[in-house]
């Protein structure tokens, strides 16, 4: 159904948590705190319809200071090289990612430990995840922050290899 598809080009990225939830993120609420969103797209009808019928549609958005964010992330997929985002779900076992309570502008797994570092592509920069968070293209349509394409990687294995190269 159309509430468990994977984020796909077009849809808006709204709060998934917090006084916000549902309503769509702004560029100016982000920073080097994560902020959690869901993929909203259409129903049947064209009406609003959030994607948050797979848990593991959470996504992640930071914002830095320009010049911060360096390879391996795609700069063109991200917003004027300052807001990026990502696949929340840990490519290690599924948890939800969450800050580092450690290095501000990292992430750390609550389940082991994983660490990644969202500057850097999200790459794994401790514990037993095997690869990075998938980044998510967006950009800017008015106000919203929107899908600008599919995963640049496939995400923690929901997405099965077939449908994943039909994606790509
Ligand atoms: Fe994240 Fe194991 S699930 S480190």
């Amino acid at each position: 159904t159309r509430d468990k598809m994977p984020p796909l080009k077009g849809d808006v990225l709204v709060h998934a948590g917090g006084d916000q939830e549902g309503t769509p993120v702004k560029v100016s609420e982000l920073g080097e705190k994560l902020v959690r969103a869901w993929p909203q797209g259409k129903d049947e009808e064209g009406k609003p319809l959030i994607r948050k019928g797979d848990p593991n549609n959470i996504l992640v958005l930071y914002r830095f200071p320009k010049g911060q964010i360096v390879a391996p992330t795609n700069l063109e997929a991200t917003i004027d090289g300052e807001t990026v985002a990502y696949s929340d779900v840990c490519t290690h076992a599924g948890c939800s990612v969450g800050d580092s309570d450690t290095g501000v502008g990292q992430m750390k797994c609550p389940c082991h430990s994983g660490q990644y570092d969202p500057k850097q592509g999200c790459k794994v920069i401790g514990g037993p995840p095997p690869r990075p968070l998938a980044q998510l293209p967006i950009t800017l349509d008015g106000d919203n922050i929107v899908v600008k394409d599919f995963f640049l990687q496939m995400p923690y294995p929901y997405i099965h290899e077939a449908e994943w190269e039909e994606f790509k």
